[in-house]
């Protein structure tokens, strides 16, 4: 198991002050940036892309940005992010027509390589690519919002995902996305994952540094509490 890792899903921060809001996150105890790049096609949604990546870069930030691209199709814009400095880059197998291919690219421009499996995705994805990755992230909710409620049953595929990763013996990080919040990111923990992507739980908060602290500390709190 790897060392806890709180990653605030910028997609929730106030876009007029990124800068800041994520100044004040980092401040508060997150460990990295989760950065939702959604593209209207692959899903219904549209945000942020490899320029907003590179101004958090020149604004100052050095902590480490992990990258979930909902884009399809997904190689085109891999460099681009690389070169905007992600330092990891995740993508879902259904947008990618050569997902082995895909995680080579992204190895190839120095990042590191994560694959998400959404809610129907099946884990058996993952038989002949896992020793490859860097990261598995499993949605907890359909790619495309924040804000979405955490679908049960993600619970088992996170216990079933954990045993393969253990399975290989390689430190394979196991990331949740979607719909985690302090009061059930305890039973998250002990299904398996060690990297928590929360967006409405932390940004929904008065924006403050104070209050981004308190509720990462309740998360860490309630991580550490099943970790012993
Ligand atoms: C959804 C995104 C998530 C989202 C999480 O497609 O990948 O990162 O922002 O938001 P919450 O924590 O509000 O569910
Ligand atoms: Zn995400």
């Amino acid at each position: 198991m790897q060392p806890t890792v709180i990653a605030p899903s910028i997609l929730s921060a106030d876009f007029a002050r990124l800068g800041e809001e994520v100044d004040n996150v980092l401040a508060a105890g997150a460990d990295w940036v989760h950065f939702d790049v959604m593209d209207n096609h692959y899903v219904p949604n549209l945000t942020i892309g490899p320029l907003v990546c590179q101004a958090l870069r020149k604004h100052g930030v050095t902590a480490f940005i992990d990258v979930h691209l909902m884009v399809e199709p997904v190689d085109r814009i891999v460099p681009d992010f690389a070169q905007a400095g992600a330092n990891l880059i995740s993508f879902h197998p259904e947008a990618s027509r050569h997902v082995h291919r895909t995680i080579q690219l992204i190895r190839s421009h120095g990042c590191q390589a994560g694959l998400v499996l959404n809610p129907a995705t099946p884990v058996e994805v993952l038989d002949w690519v896992l020793e490859d990755l860097d990261l598995v992230m499993l949605m907890s909710v359909n790619p495309g919002f924040g804000g979405q409620a955490f679908i049960p049953s993600t619970l088992d595929k996170l216990r079933a995902v954990r045993a393969m990763i253990d399975k290989t013996g390689k430190p394979i990080r196991l990331e949740i996305d979607g719909g985690v919040k302090a009061d059930n990111i305890g039973q998250i923990a002990a299904a398996g994952a060690d990297t928590f992507v929360a967006g409405s739980a932390i940004f929904g908060e008065p924006r403050t540094r104070e209050h981004y602290a308190g509720v990462i500390g309740k998360m860490k709190a309630a991580v550490d509490a099943v970790r012993v």
